[in-house]
């Protein structure tokens, strides 16, 4: 039986809604769901991801495969503070639960720009486990952004179980 698809992450996919030839780049893969939701949604485009982990990248790496036999899907360890594309750049940036962008993020959000197309976007992805502590990380992670070269487009919300889901959408500013 395949595995259940966490809620938090079919709703990431539902909001990033990949163009089928988005060159998208997933920052903290862990497993590989969500890489493998937006892979499937893709033509012609990538999919990027990385993780600091190795354990999580051989765990990804095995769930997604056929996307990566098929060209579709390339996952490396990396951090992302230190990760070099070779000048490639990315139309969409995504990160779920990757928690230093709500605490100290001034090195990754450096490294988000640096592989972002000027006309890419960034989505910040939370799922706290209170509702109440929802907008507080949104705000948070809104006054990291602005201090850090981006410009908060908007801000999207769901319930997730007795939680809450947060995304923030960021361009460079
Ligand atoms: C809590 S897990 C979330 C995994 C996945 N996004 C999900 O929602 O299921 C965070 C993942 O991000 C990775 N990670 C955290 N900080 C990172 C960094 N600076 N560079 C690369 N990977 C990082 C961790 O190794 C871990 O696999």
């Amino acid at each position: 039986m395949a595995d259940k698809v966490p809620d938090r992450l079919s709703w990431a996919a539902e909001v990033v809604a990949p163009g089928p030839a988005d060159r998208i780049l997933e920052i903290g893969c862990g497993h590989g769901v969500l890489l493998s939701l937006l892979a499937d949604r893709l033509t012609s485009g990538t999919i990027t991801a990385l993780d600091r982990s190795d354990k999580m990248v051989a765990a990804a790496t095995k769930r997604n495969a056929p996307h990566i036999a098929s060209g579709k899907a390339v996952i490396r360890q990396a951090e992302l503070s230190a990760a070099d594309f070779k000048g490639r750049l990315f139309d969409k940036i995504v990160a779920v639960r990757v928690n230093v962008f709500w605490m100290d993020p001034a090195r990754e959000l450096a490294a988000v720009r640096r592989l972002l197309e000027p006309s890419g976007l960034f989505y910040l992805f939370f799922d706290p486990p209170s509702p109440t502590q929802a907008e507080p990380i949104a705000a948070k992670l809104t006054a990291n952004l602005e201090s850090n070269g981006f410009r908060v487009l908007r801000k999207a919300f769901t319930v997730i179980g007795a939680g809450k889901g947060v995304c923030v959408v960021a361009e460079p500013s």
